[in-house]
């Protein structure tokens, strides 16, 4: 995943080692829009703020590390998408990349759906007035009282994904006198463009049913034979960070054609189709992600185009963005401890969290920047390497990226980009604290999702 190496630099010149980077940055103050969210700017003291408060005032009041989200940002992509998508077609906000009963408010008021993954989702989406019939329940191996909890409570669709879980949701539906609408999930084959661990649609792997096999035609069969169920659609999720749209469109290509199999050996078709979500955001200045209108016009042609040549009405389309809504809305505020330069290589700037709070760079070698944030500085620029208080070598929070030669302890430093599955996927690891997520909005903070604390800890301890 490397970049180019950096040709030649200001410091360290010419001993810096092979990386994922480019060239220092000419302005180390400057905030790039494409990665940071909306309302983020400098202010004229040179303090970074965000929603109108600067973060050395968050940082004192709510601590750090922190997770800070533009709630005005959040508002915007959840519209825009809705908006893109319009009334003919449904957008359902993948609760994965990150829930809290705010968020679910948010895109309650805002018109979007909400995809759960597990009960405790479900539990939050219905705790904070999402209207059950507005959820979607996905997951491979969902459990007995999951399933009976959501088709009980009415929600939406439940996505199948198993021929197990086809007789399964079958039988807890026509138990409860219920007939469950339900979509699906077939793996359409194609190679997404991404990290191995989040590619979810060639064959070999744990997801969905598969459609070249003929699988997924007799999935189709068994569902519509079923009294338990009410088969409204196919559901296809390819990965996740991808930019290009080629694996959309294969995969609409192949689920409009197996719609058009159901409905010549069924003779009935299916109302929709859902093309599930993975649009990638910018991460770094590198990364240039797709509009929703662009995708929302991408996919609306490819599948009407497809319907007309296959003589089928056009479905109705849902997709499940998660990162591309609120990804670039939030960034994780660090305070920096301890600063160690190693000669020849880099410096490691320690901050107080790390892979507790932010997983991915260790997990999928995920690639972000990151910008000092409590004042300006012209100082040179040092290749620096973020690292968390953690007892691992891979506790790497930014691989590669540049600050000032200036940075000391005390100073803030800000992680853009990391609204998506970085508090979802936080942990306890060497017991840390998980952080808080602060939504700012209008000059107002508030706390959507509390620190944890050391009780909370022994809480669960029980021994
Ligand atoms: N729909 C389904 C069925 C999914 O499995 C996912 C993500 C989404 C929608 C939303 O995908 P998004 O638009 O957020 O890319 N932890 C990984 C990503 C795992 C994604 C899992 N499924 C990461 O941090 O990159």
């Amino acid at each position: 995943m490397s970049r180019s190496a950096h040709p030649a630099g200001p410091r360290h010149a010419d001993v810096l080692p092979e990386g994922h980077y480019t060239a220092p940055p000419t302005d180390l103050n400057a905030l790039d829009s494409k990665v940071w969210a909306q309302t983020v700017t400098r202010t004229t003291d040179g303090v970074v703020s965000v929603g109108g408060i600067d973060v050395k005032k968050l940082a004192e009041e709510f601590g750090t590390p922190a997770y800070f989200i533009d709630e005005a940002d959040f508002r915007a992509r959840a519209r825009a998408w809705r908006t893109a998508f319009g009334d003919d077609a449904d957008v359902f906000y993948a609760g994965k990349a990150f829930l809290s009963r705010a968020v679910v408010r948010w895109l309650h008021e805002e018109g979007l759906n909400l995809d759960v993954c597990s009960g405790g989702e479900l539990t939050t989406a219905l705790s904070a007035g999402m209207p059950a019939d507005r959820i979607a329940f996905h997951g491979n191996n969902k459990s007995t009282e999951e399933i009976t909890e959501a088709i009980s409570r009415g929600v939406g669709r439940i996505v199948l994904d198993s021929f197990q879980e086809i007789v399964r949701v079958a039988h807890i539906a026509e138990s409860l006198g219920r007939r469950q609408r339900v979509q699906i999930r077939v793996t359409v084959g194609v190679e997404a463009h991404t990290h191995e661990f989040i590619a979810t649609a060639h064959e070999d792997q744990k997801f969905g049913i598969g459609l070249a096999d003929g699988q997924a035609a007799e999935a189709v069969r068994r569902a519509l034979a079923l009294d338990g169920l009410e088969l409204i659609g196919i559901h296809s999720h390819i990965g996740s960070q991808i930019f290009d749209m080629a694996g959309f469109e294969v995969a609409a290509r192949r689920v409009v054609k197996l719609l058009a199999e159901i409905r010549d050996e069924h003779g009935v078709e299916l109302p929709e189709i859902d093309l599930g979500g993975g649009l990638g955001i910018a991460y770094t200045s590198e990364d240039d992600p797709s509009e929703p209108h662009e995708i929302a016009k991408a996919l609306h042609e490819i599948v009407t185009r497809e319907c007309e040549s296959a003589k089928l009405r056009t479905p109705r389309i849902s997709v499940e963005p998660g990162r591309a809504i609120v990804g670039p809305t939030a960034f994780t505020l660090y305070e920096v401890g301890t600063i160690k330069p190693l000669d020849g290589l880099r410096t490691y700037v320690s901050v107080d969290g790390g892979m507790s709070d932010n997983i991915r760079t260790a997990l999928y070698d995920a690639e972000y920047t990151v910008s000092l944030v409590s004042r300006v500085s012209d100082a040179e620029p040092m290749l620096v390497r973020v690292v968390g208080k953690h007892c691992e070598s891979g506790d790497i929070v930014v691989r590669d990226a540049f600050l000032p030669a200036d940075l000391a302890p005390g100073d803030l430093i800000a992680v853009p980009a990391t609204g998506a599955y970085c508090r979802s996927m936080a942990s306890n690891y060497n017991h840390a604290l998980r952080p808080p997520v602060v939504a700012v909005r209008d000059g107002e903070a508030r706390v959507i999702v509390r620190r944890e604390t050391e009780e909370d800890l022994l809480r669960l301890d029980v021994g």
